[in-house]
């Protein structure tokens, strides 16, 4: 059994690694950190926790009380934990950041996308950005682990298979995502605030969306070439979701079936892939998907304009998030991909 420290564990990410944690075989948390919450039990912050956990209670970030943990699991806001990563990595922990503070691998990308001159850009090399159903081999054995933004998770997995062939232009790629509320995470600001965002469908950040950077990245290294990618968030008054609708131009005659083989073949060893593709239904909804860690994925070719989209529909704090980071975990350790993962999803919900 392995210890694990939550940093910003009060907050809805935090929640989320708690609630899955309690089903694994292999992990005991022991530490839990917070500024708001410091003293008070779990259930405090997390009343849906309530009878777990008895024994735990919120701690002041502290460099000594985090090293009582073999694994740390930073689910703080971007900058906030940064140094503190760069100290838990001299003492040799084993790290999974949620934040983005260590997914680009360039320095000079957190220049362009987060206006700031990164620190540390010797550990940017060092972080597997771990997507599992893109770059499984690369996780295992590491002990640093970048997490994905939900909204770059969903757009690359609707979209990634098709960047393994010869059959999309890669000019442009237009990424529209649909995300809940929790993406902002628990302390709500004007544009979170449950009277704003009920009952509202808008755009925001349509030019320079952080996750784009992601997406890009990954795609460029996907298909050996530059791959410029447009994204566009949309919040929407769900609490949990994102999905992806990301559309490319096909450069050859290209038939539903052979996007089936095409999506197929790439994630046959991916145990949270499950591709919809029948007869009655062919389109994902993050209704399928909430309070698990599936993504659930199809196609569509539309003939007119040869258009090909990708889409992805996941539950944002799960595979977006803390599923995500606890299924890198377990490769990264050598465990079954799926322990304490294979929680079906809320119906309805
Ligand atoms: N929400 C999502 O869908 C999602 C998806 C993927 C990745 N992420 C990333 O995951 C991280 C957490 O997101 P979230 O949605 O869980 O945010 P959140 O609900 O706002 O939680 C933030 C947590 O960080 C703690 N915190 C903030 N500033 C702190 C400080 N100075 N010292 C100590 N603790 C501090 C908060 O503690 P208090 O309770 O004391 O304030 C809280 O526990 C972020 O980096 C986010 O970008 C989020």
């Amino acid at each position: 059994m392995k210890t694990v420290a939550i940093l910003g564990a009060s907050g809805y990410v935090g929640g989320e690694l708690l609630r899955l944690l309690l089903f694994h075989k292999e992990l005991e948390v022991v530490k839990v950190f917070s500024k708001n919450y410091v003293g008070k039990p779990v259930h405090e912050a997390h009343p849906h926790l309530r009878g777990f956990y008895k024994n735990l209670k919120f701690e002041d970030l502290s460099l000594d009380s985090i090293l009582k943990a073999d694994i740390v699991f930073n689910a703080l806001p971007h900058l906030v934990g940064m140094h503190l990563t760069a100290q838990l990595h001299e003492h040799g922990v084993t790290i999974v950041d949620l934040s983005a503070d260590f997914r680009l691998k360039k320095a000079e990308l957190y220049k362009t996308w987060y206006g700031i001159e990164h620190p540390y850009p010797d550990l940017l090399e060092k972080f597997v950005y771990s997507l599992p159903e893109i770059n499984r081999e690369s996780i295992k054995g590491k002990k640093l682990l970048s997490i994905p933004g939900c909204n770059s998770t969903a757009a690359i997995l609707a979209i990634a298979p098709l960047f393994t062939t010869d059959i999309v232009k890669n000019e442009l790629v237009i990424a529209d995502v649909k995300v809940g509320s929790s993406e902002s995470g628990r302390t709500p600001y004007e544009g979170s605030h449950h009277p704003e965002r009920e009952g509202s469908l808008r755009p925001y950040s349509p030019e320079g969306h952080r996750h784009q950077a992601e997406v890009e990245m990954i795609l460029s290294e996907l298909r050996k070439t530059t791959v410029n990618v447009s994204l566009v968030p949309h919040a929407t008054s769900a609490v949990r979701g994102s999905l992806a609708s990301v559309h490319v131009l096909a450069n050859k005659d290209v038939s539903e079936k052979d996007l089936w083989i095409i999506y197929a073949r790439f994630y046959r060893e991916s145990p949270f892939i499950r591709i919809v593709y029948s007869s009655k239904i062919k389109v994902p909804d993050t209704k399928n998907v909430v309070g698990s860690n599936f993504a659930d994925i199809s196609f569509s070719k539309d003939k007119t304009t040869n258009r090909v989209t990708g889409f992805a529909a996941i539950d944002n704090l799960v595979k977006g998030a803390a599923g995500q980071a606890i299924q890198a975990l377990n490769i990264a350790l050598g465990l079954r991909e799926d322990e304490g993962l294979l929680i079906p999803p809320l119906k309805p919900s």
